[in-house]
C-alpha cells in the first residue's frame, strides 16, 4: 500500500540552504509540500518572499506561498546574512521572476487553515526565525493539538554561530522561539550540534551536476558556490553546510537520524553577554527531540534523488 504522503508547510527565509532544503522536500515521494510561508531572516523579507515565489515557479512545484512576517515579535538585534547568502539571498543565482501571486491568507491564517484541513497530520518544517510560527500561536492558540510536529533547523546544544551561544534563527527572534518551545507542540530540533557535522563536499555536488547535465544540477552547483557557509568535513574536503536540509531529511526518514530527548529553554535576556537566543539544555521534563547525528550516505542520496527528480522534469 502506498504510504500516505506527509502534509508539510515549510516556514523559510530563503536563503541558499533553504532553497536546497525546499528542493529536497519537493522531490521527496514521502512529502506533500502544501506551501511555503516566508519570513524575514537571512535577507530582508522582501527578498525571502520574492525568492519563495520564484523558486516554487521555477521548480514547477504546485505549492502555495502565503505571505509571512517582515519583522520580528520584539526587535531585531542582528544584521542580514547577505555575506553568507548574497545580496538577494540566492547566492548570486538569478531565478526567473515569476508572476505567481501570494495565497489570499497571510502565513499564520494559512497555517491554521491547513492544520484544520489536516488535523493531527500537519508537519511544519521551520528553517528560519520562528516569527511566523509564534504569530500563528498568538492568533490561533487552538491550533496546538492539530499540529503533528514542528521540525526545525535552529538552535544548538553546543555552540552558536552568531554569538558563542546563539544560532542565527533563534537569535533573530528569541521571544518567538521561546513561545514555540513553551507551546507543548511536539518539537524536533536540528541544531548546529548536528548540522555542522553534515557538510556536503563541493566535489560531490559538482560531480552530481556534471552527471545530471540538467538545469537543476547546474543550479545546485551555482547555489553552493554562492553560499559561504563552508567547512572542511570529516573526510577533509571543502564542504557546504546546508543546515536546513537536515530538518527535511529528518521528516523524510527519522530512522536515519540519531536523537535524544532534552528540555530546551530559549534565553531572552542578557543580550550584551551574548546569551540572547541561546537554546539551553536544562534539567526537567523533555520538550524537544534533539537530532544528534544523521546517516550521511542517506543524506547524500537525497541530493542524488533530488537532481534526478528535477532533471527528469527539465
Ligand atoms: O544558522 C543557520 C540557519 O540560519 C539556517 O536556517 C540558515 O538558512 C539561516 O537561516
Ligand atoms: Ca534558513
Amino acid at each position: 500500500m502506498d504510504e500516505k504522503k506527509i502534509p508539510v508547510i515549510i516556514d523559510t527565509d530563503p536563503g541558499v540552504d533553504d532553497a536546497l532544503a525546499i528542493m529536497i522536500a519537493a522531490a521527496s515521494e514521502k512529502i506533500h509540500l502544501l506551501g511555503l510561508t516566508p519570513v524575514d531572516g537571512n535577507v530582508s523579507a522582501v527578498h525571502t518572499h520574492r525568492n519563495a515565489l520564484d523558486l516554487v515557479s521555477f521548480l514547477g512545484v504546485d505549492a502555495d506561498v502565503a505571505e509571512g512576517s517582515y519583522d520580528q515579535l520584539v526587535c531585531r538585534f542582528g544584521r542580514y546574512a547577505t555575506s553568507t547568502h548574497g545580496e538577494t539571498g540566492m547566492g548570486g543565482v538569478v531565478i526567473p521572476q515569476s508572476d505567481k501571486q501570494f495565497h489570499p491568507l497571510r502565513a499564520w491564517d494559512y497555517i491554521y487553515e491547513k492544520a484544520k484541513e489536516y488535523p493531527g497530520e500537519l508537519v511544519i518544517v521551520a528553517i528560519g526565525p520562528l516569527t511566523n510560527i509564534a504569530r500563528t500561536l498568538i492568533m490561533h492558540p487552538d491550533i496546538k493539538p492539530m499540529i503533528k510536529q514542528i521540525v526545525m533547523m535552529g538552535g544548538s546544544t553546543t555552540r552558536g554561530n552568531v554569538s558563542p551561544y546563539a544560532e542565527f534563527n533563534f537569535y533573530v527572534d528569541p521571544p518567538a522561539a521561546k513561545m514555540v518551545f513553551e507551546s507543548g507542540i511536539p518539537l524536533v530540533m536540528a541544531g548546529l550540534n548536528v548540522t555542522l557535522k553534515t557538510g556536503i563536499s563541493f566535489d560531490f555536488i559538482s560531480k552530481l551536476a556534471q552527471e545530471s547535465g540538467s538545469r537543476i544540477g547546474g543550479m545546485f552547483n551555482e547555489l553552493v558556490h554562492g553560499y559561504s557557509d563552508v567547512k572542511i568535513n570529516k573526510e577533509g574536503d571543502k564542504a557546504s553546510v546546508v543546515h536546513d536540509a537536515i530538518a527535511v531529511a529528518y521528516v523524510i526518514d527519522p530512522d536515519k537520524c540519531e536523537t535524544e530527548e532534552d528540555r530546551v529553554e530559549i534565553q531572552t535576556e542578557r543580550f550584551l553577554e551574548g546569551t540572547w537566543g541561546q537554546s539551553k539544555v536544562v534539567e526537567g521534563e523533555p520538550n524537544c527531540t534533539v537530532i544528534t547525528d544523521i546517516d550521511m550516505d542517506f543524506y547524500r542520496d537525497l541530493y542524488r534523488r533530488t537532481v534526478k527528480y528535477f532533471g527528469s522534469l527539465s
